[in-house]
């Protein structure tokens, strides 16, 4: 039998302070307390934000030993996040995380925020694979939008970016233009059921190949939303489902003319999605009719692991734990860590 090997994951990056405990590849315990003073503010404020984390952080952190039914001394290592981020939310769980495992006497680990995105699809669960190397991995959040090219677990490059906003973003903002509250990238999702995806064409944004733009979009959106409100008042309230359906439309197929430049770029037809965004059903769709239309293994893991979470760093802290990766005890957060 297998020895336990009990390994915490702390994540503070942005507005979700979240713990986990991973045991030989298997999570024990994902907890996520996700701040909801940010909401009557339309977006993360960086300060609030960090004040939240030193209030959650010691109970999500007891949560998560309690739901795996350790105790912290069982623990054989602490990884926490220790960038990309908001530098005073990354504060909070490095701090932490440093005092924890010198208090402990076990190792430290730092973790890539966006690595952890990427390793997240080798949790394992019952119904879902990973992707094999290489694959190229879309990130789509509130916080990043990236194209990676993924050869092995450590080794990454970013091939494509945006050059100003998130996805999410695009969402959030287009949802605050429409008059819905924040965060609204799924409300958006939810009126566009019902709606017709090619009632009013946006145009796409135009960059590099593989590159992102979403700040033309939404001032596109907002003056379109001015002008037919001059000509109708009611134009919002009437034509929801049709407006949120055309801003889907136009961001996913974006989403996907981008990935179709990486692939005819790269060669590589193993593509994988994270990022809160990944809840969006138009790309799900788009990425599942992507298998038999272009021929590729398309890969979107469990909601719970799409989002920030913690069971992707505990995930990554077990892979450096085998390679005895250990950061040192004087290492500090990075608000532009790369990979
Ligand atoms: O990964 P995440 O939980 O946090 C970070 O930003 O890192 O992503 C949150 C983003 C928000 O912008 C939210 O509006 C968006 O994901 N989102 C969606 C949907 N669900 C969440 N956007 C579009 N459709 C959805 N169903
Ligand atoms: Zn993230």
């Amino acid at each position: 039998m297998k020895q336990n090997c009990y390994i915490l994951g702390i994540e503070s990056s942005c507005d979700d302070t979240a713990a986990a405990v991973i045991n030989n590849g298997v999570i024990l315990s994902n907890v996520v307390a996700t701040q909801k003073i940010h909401e009557e503010y339309g977006g993360v404020v960086p300060e609030l934000a960090s004040r939240a984390h030193q209030k959650n952080i010691v109970p999500v952190v007891h949560q998560a030993l309690r739901k795996a039914n350790i105790d912290k001394k069982d623990l054989k290592a602490i990884a926490f996040t220790r960038g990309p981020g908001l530098l005073g939310s990354l504060l909070v769980g490095t701090s932490f995380s440093k005092s924890l495992s010198m208090g402990l006497g076990i190792p430290l680990i730092d973790v890539n925020h966006m690595q952890a995105h990427i390793l997240a699809h080798f949790i394992k669960t019952e119904d879902q694979t990973a992707p094999s190397f290489p694959f190229l991995a879309l990130t789509i959040s509130g916080g990043h939008t990236q194209i990676v090219k993924v050869t092995n677990y450590f080794e990454m490059e970013i091939i494509g970016e945006t050059i100003d906003d998130a996805v999410g973003e695009a969402f959030d903002k287009s949802a605050k233009i429409l008059g819905l509250p924040y965060p609204g990238g799924h409300l958006i999702d939810k009126y566009a059921q019902t709606g017709n995806p090619k009632a009013y064409p946006f145009t796409k944004p135009k960059v590099g190949p593989l590159d992102f733009s979403f700040s033309g979009l939404k001032t596109a959106i907002l003056y379109f939303v001015k002008r037919e409100t001059i000509k109708n008042p009611n134009f919002v309230k009437e034509n929801r489902a049709d407006i949120c359906a055309s801003i889907q439309y136009t961001i996913v197929d974006y989403l996907m003319d981008k990935l179709k430049n990486a692939v005819k770029e790269t060669g590589i037809k193993e593509i994988a999605i994270g990022g809160g965004v990944s809840a969006n059903s138009g790309i799900r769709k788009a990425m599942i009719e992507a298998e038999s239309k272009y021929g590729w293994n398309t890969y979107i893991p469990k909601f719970e692991y799409c989002t920030d979470n913690a069971a992707m760093i505990a995930m990554v802290g077990e892979m450096k734990y085998k390679h005895k990766m250990f950061a040192e005890n004087t290492t500090v957060a990075s608000a532009r860590m790369k990979f």
